[in-house]
């Protein structure tokens, strides 16, 4: 089988970070996929500039266009974020009956309704596994791993500039705005940083794991919002004396009045292991009825954990490409097509 042909729309940190693991692991890859993955075309802001890998075999252009309609591409990755040229393109995409790779968690917790809607009708497949968590293979142990499951609560330290933040604060004793410049550095944080902060990233993330857990439409307006931009340096260091620390939480859980779906910073006892990631680091605990509790930990953010998901999705929409379009299973399914109006439960 010829390899399978991908088109990226943005060459930034993941960008990089999923051409990179493509070059240096193709044949693993294309073991587990059944067949070779390439990128054949990628659009970049600034095309004359030198990468950090080989752009030999790349047509590189400047025009999203000419990615998304290009008929030999079966695959777009989209890692432009925001939701509006992100929508446009993705939505186009989705039109010329091409399967979609993104990270973009605004992107689906905003418009992924109408996107899983187009996606159906086309027969094509819109994956997400690097949206949430970064490198953490958390859709997939929701979607897969846990199919068996009835969900009860998940719980997740899905924010990895504000974990990397607070930990600093903890152990180093630095200032917040120091920290928060170290990971705009990193490439962990947001094009946007007050979404990291004020815990909007956290937000998208939340909504997208409580419509994979609870098969309901995707409600990011629904989620009560609190961001770590009033926690002190003394805040961090008493909570530590009294043996507590303090993280920033995303928690969803089914209750008898409707599903919870909050963001906010929560005191953690030290002796838990949640209270123990520290730095860029993700976990996620969830409880559900045959399995129990099991818990996802790994690198939230950075070029190549994030790239590891975008590839992984790669990996899996390659090997459904030999499916009848009819019978493909969606990344993401309602029990009800319509918007149900969830109450939110006091804290
Ligand atoms: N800004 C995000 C974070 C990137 O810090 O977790 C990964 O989604």
């Amino acid at each position: 089988l010829n390899p399978v042909k991908v088109g990226i729309l943005g060459l930034g940190t993941v960008g990089g970070g999923t051409v990179h693991i493509l070059q240096h692991n193709a044949e693993e890859i294309a073991r587990r996929a059944g067949r070779g993955i390439v990128v054949t075309h990628a659009c970049a802001k600034e095309i004359n500039q030198t990468y950090p890998y080989s752009t030999d075999n790349l047509v590189l252009t400047e025009q999203l266009i000419d990615v998304v309609n290009n008929p030999a591409i079966e695959i777009v990755v989209e890692l432009l974020g925001g939701t509006t040229i992100a929508r446009d393109m993705t939505m186009q995409a989705i039109a010329n009956g091409k399967h979609v790779v993104t990270a973009n968690k605004a992107l689906i917790a905003k418009h992924g309704n109408e996107i899983f809607a187009a996606a159906q009708q086309q027969g094509v497949i819109v994956a997400f596994e690097a949206a949430v968590a970064g490198g953490i293979p958390i859709i997939k142990a929701v979607r897969e791993g846990l199919a068996a499951n009835k969900i009860e609560w998940v719980v997740g330290i899905i924010n990895g500039t504000s974990n990397f933040i607070l930990s600093a604060m903890r152990d180093k004793g630095s200032e917040f705005n120091e920290v928060l410049a170290e990971a705009q550095r990193l490439g962990y944080a947001e094009k946007d940083p007050t979404f990291d902060i004020e815990g909007v990233d956290a937000a998208h993330k939340l909504t997208i794991l409580a419509s994979l857990a609870f098969g309901i439409p995707l409600q990011f307006d629904k989620v009560y919002l609190e961001g770590i931009t009033k926690i002190a340096r003394e805040d961090v260091r008493y909570a530590d004396e009294l043996g507590y620390r303090i993280k920033l939480l995303g928690i969803t859980k089914r209750t008898e009045a409707g599903i919870e779906l909050r963001v906010h910073p929560t005191f953690i006892p030290n002796r838990r292991l949640l209270a123990n990631v520290d730095g860029v680091m993700n976990a996620v605990l969830i409880q559900s009825d045959a399995l129990g509790q099991s818990l996802y930990y790994g690198a939230g953010a950075g070029a190549l954990p994030t790239g590891s998901a975008i590839v992984a999705d790669l990996v899996d929409v390659t090997r459904t490409l030999t499916t009848d379009p009819g019978n493909r299973v969606p990344h993401l399914a309602f029990q009800s097509n319509a918007l149900v109006d969830l109450p939110i439960l006091p804290i």
